[in-house]
């Protein structure tokens, strides 16, 4: 009779070539692999770099805000399921986008701009460029354009085939949120309380609108008094009335990339009220940080640079996940 060590032995004999079949099926189809990589076009198409920042350029050159906006596509893209350029699809009967969504809804810009940039990127190398990977190089090409600092953008990403309006209700942080809160929707994407401050510092540049802003400067009481009354004079008390006056998040240089904000923070000058929550728990990591990123320039661009890179680094499609898709806006 075979003992059972025999019996084992002539098994795992038997079905060896079978556990290698298996393993190679699982490297060839699995994405575990698929990562972003920096030379990820170098040769598929080189010119994708150059193409895209002409694009940003000429759209910053007419009007500067524009850049604010294209940064803050990339946030409320990556903050969705992940990179993925879900934040760019158009409504259609069968598919709800994130456009309408609270924090997007009357309130993202810049998507013309992304299609420009398509276009012409499409030109160059048609069909090869994601737009996940589009918007992580515009948002670089615009904080760049600033004068904020600049880094290397990995890429491989590809664009997903449906969007989540849900999502973007729920994983956006809206500007009522606490520290708690915001730090708690970091941690959900893997983000630290260091990648909260320093990519808040993100409103250094860019415009809020009334109703983003209305309740902290009437009810908040962590505000600097001259402040508050200069912001009032454009955003009355009562809700429905002028709830799109627009005002600078950073009061000093809104379209300069630069610490300001964090200056403003100390100074109990933010704009918004997740903003300064940022600051008002003495003794806390994040009021150390504000501290800190208000007195060194260097200091907080190194975290902003780390930070955009973790950031855009959440949940990318690769390998064969997704598509190219041939039109932002639109699956193909
Ligand atoms: C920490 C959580 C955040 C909250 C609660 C928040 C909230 C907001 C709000 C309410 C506005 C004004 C929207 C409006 O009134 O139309 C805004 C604008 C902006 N946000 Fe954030 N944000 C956050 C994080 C970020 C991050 C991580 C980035 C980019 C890395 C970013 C970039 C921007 C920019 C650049 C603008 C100005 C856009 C423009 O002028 O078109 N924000 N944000």
């Amino acid at each position: 009779m075979a003992s059972s060590s025999d019996y084992f032995s002539s098994f795992s004999r038997a079905s060896l070539p079978l556990l290698f079949f298996f393993f190679f099926f699982f490297l060839l189809h699995s994405d575990a692999s698929a990562q972003l990589s920096t030379g990820y076009y170098a040769e598929s198409c080189p010119r994708v770099f150059d193409t895209v920042k002409s694009v940003v350029k000429s759209a910053i050159q007419q009007e500067k805000r524009i850049g604010a906006s294209l940064l803050r596509l990339l946030f409320h893209d990556c903050f969705v399921i992940g990179c993925d350029a879900s934040v760019l699809l158009d409504d259609t009967p069968t598919l709800l986008g994130e456009k309408t969504a609270k924090p997007n809804n009357n309130s993202l810009r810049g998507f013309e701009v992304i299609d420009r940039i398509k276009t012409a990127v499409d030109k160059v190398c048609p069909g090869v460029v994601s737009c996940a990977d589009i918007l992580a190089i515009t948002a670089r090409d615009s904080v760049v354009f600033l004068n904020g600092p600049s880094w290397e953008v990995k890429l491989g990403r590809r664009d997903s085939r449906k969007a989540s309006f849900n999502k973007a209700n729920t994983d956006i942080p809206p500007p009522t949120s606490s520290l708690a809160n915001l730090t708690a929707a970091y941690a959900k994407k893997g983000l630290s309380v260091r990648d909260l401050v320093a990519l808040s510092g993100a409103h250094t540049i860019g415009q809020a609108r009334c109703v983003s802003f209305r309740d902290r400067i009437y009810n908040d009481t962590d505000i600097k008094g001259s402040f508050a009354k200069l912001r009032q004079a454009n955003c009355p008390r009562t809700a429905g009335s002028g709830d799109d006056n627009l005002a600078p998040l950073d009061l000093q240089t809104p379209t300069v990339f630069d610490k300001d904000y964090f200056e403003n923070l100390v100074g109990s000058k933010g704009l918004l009220h997740s903003d300064q929550e940022l600051y008002n728990t003495r003794g806390s990591s994040s009021a150390a940080l504000v501290k800190s990123y208000s007195g060194s320039t260097s200091a907080f661009f190194d975290d902003f640079v780390a930070a955009m890179i973790k950031m855009s680094d959440i949940r990318p499609l690769t390998g064969k996940r997704g598509e190219i898709r041939k039109n932002c806006r639109k699956v193909n």
